[in-house]
């Protein structure tokens, strides 16, 4: 029998929770307390089911405690939990890496691993950096700097904030960020100041051109900007960016930190626009939730510039680089993927997200709450108005910054799909869902009705 009032008590006297001001949250909430998890399903302590509607933070692409990554993990705990990959390897992380290069973007066979999404993108600026420093001679020319969108969203160390356009996430640390440059993001309504990928595309242009000299990677999160607010781009946009950087001589990061793994239908977003980038940066869908694991992927032209010996070696490396846990389970999402046709899958999720947002487009009595709606894959999101919010608001960094992310509107939702099964944590003033890829069809036309519903309940 699980004591809530323990957990609760513990969690109150001792947890520091992500993105939450700590005094405001526990002067007014709880936490919900989840007991264990099933495919979409959240079970709370109460012994109520709460579909994950953003699959905890867009890891959960197979569902919760998908039983054969249990499994996998069980097996590989019996044999080997750890040890570490400098100068060793085992099964999980060498056959992890075959696996993974032959379903990457062509040319993506050199593989690194850390810990989540922000250590695969910090292992990417580092290699790129040190790309540059140790290619051929150029006269000179020193290419350090980083080009990022607006709206970008990379991950929370210190170099993947620096590459961040959200600035309510950047400005607590402004002071130590290092320099890069962003530019007008081709998604609509980012900063608003991209009508048409092309414009935003001419910026870009001009910039890598006026600067050629300093700049050594163009970072972007592959057609989807998650943290925005879920904003869309066109694949023509990243080819022109894939051609832009072979005429300047810059390396293409590609973040599939949440679009990787099949968010939008295709294994890569890259592969949508028929590219491949120079690193490629992967966690969440990589272990599918399971543990915390990343990979950044690189070309065998990034990795020849690193041959030389000591002198030119990478010198970066975390203490779990390559764990065989998160290899075992890696290597088993990959095996579902295969045997459970799961790209094919999505399709007929995007058909259900798709007629939810036409519904709720169409419907009138939600025309003063919802400016927008959008879906691609397994997304769909909502911009909502700013209607009048209550003191019951939930507060989280999100509702405290005037940038985009301000609306309590959004968290007014959440309170209302909570009530009818649904766990919808939003962006601010966007409302979205990311469900798991394999949600069964009955389940997701459950979610979409609440999240209906909700916006109904709220719609003034
Ligand atoms: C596109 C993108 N990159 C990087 C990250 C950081 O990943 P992690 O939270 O695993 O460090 C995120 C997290 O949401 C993300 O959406």
């Amino acid at each position: 029998m699980t004591d809530v009032a323990r957990i609760l008590a513990a969690d109150r006297a001792h947890v520091w929770h992500p993105y939450t001001p700590m005094d405001e949250w526990r002067a007014r909430h709880d936490p919900l307390v989840v007991v264990r998890a099933e495919g979409p399903w959240l079970e709370l302590a109460s012994g109520e089911r709460l579909f994950d509607g953003n699959g905890s933070w867009w890891v959960s692409t197979l569902g919760h405690n998908h039983p054969r990554l249990v499994a996998a993990l069980e097996r590989q705990a019996r044999a080997l939990c750890h040890c570490s990959l400098a100068g060793i390897t085992h099964e999980s992380a060498a056959l992890l890496a075959e696996e993974l290069a032959a379903v990457a973007p062509r040319g993506l066979d050199q593989v690194f691993y850390s810990d989540d999404g922000s250590t695969a993108i910090e292992a990417a600026v580092k290699m790129t950096v040190q790309y540059h420093a140790q290619s051929a001679p150029r006269a000179g020319k020193k290419k350090t700097r980083f080009l990022a969108l607006d709206g970008a969203f990379h991950g929370e160390t210190i170099g993947a904030t620096s590459l961040g356009g959200v600035e309510v996430f950047r400005r607590p640390f402004a002071s130590v960020l290092f320099d890069c440059v962003h530019v007008p993001s081709p998604a609509d309504d980012v900063g608003g100041c991209a009508p048409s990928w092309a414009l935003a595309f001419d910026a870009i242009a001009e910039l890598c051109e006026q600067r050629r000299d300093e700049l050594a990677g163009i970072v972007l999160e592959p057609l989807v900007q998650g943290a925005a607010g879920m904003r869309f781009y066109p694949p023509a946009y990243l080819r022109a960016v894939r051609d832009l950087c072979d005429k300047h001589d810059l390396l293409l990061i590609a973040d599939e930190v949440f679009t990787g793994y099949g968010r939008l239908g295709a294994m890569w977003a890259c592969d949508l626009a028929e590219i491949s980038p120079d690193l490629l940066c992967t966690a969440k869908g990589f272990t599918a939730g399971v543990l915390p694991m990343a990979a950044t992927l690189a070309s065998r032209k990034v990795q020849a510039a690193f041959d030389g010996g000591r002198a030119k070696a990478f010198l970066y490396g975390h203490s779990y680089c390559g764990n065989p846990l998160g290899a075992a389970v890696a290597r088993e999402v990959l095996a579902i993927y295969r045997e459970e046709n799961i790209l094919d899958g999505v399709a007929s999720r995007a058909a259900l997200l798709t007629d939810l947002v036409e519904r709720v487009l169409a419907d009138g009595r939600l025309r003063g709450l919802v400016r927008s709606g959008r879906a691609q894959g397994a997304i769909a999101a909502f911009d909502l108005l700013d209607v009048a919010t209550t003191t019951e608001t939930i507060p989280t960094v999100e509702t405290l910054d005037d940038t985009g992310y301000t609306a309590g509107v959004g968290w007014r939702v959440y309170e209302e799909a909570r009530k009818r099964g649904a766990y919808l944590r939003p962006l601010g003033n966007v409302v979205y869902v990311t469900p798991p890829l394999n949600t069964p069809l009955p389940d997701l036309s459950r979610l979409c009705q609440i999240v209906e519903d909700s916006l109904r309940a709220v719609a003034p």
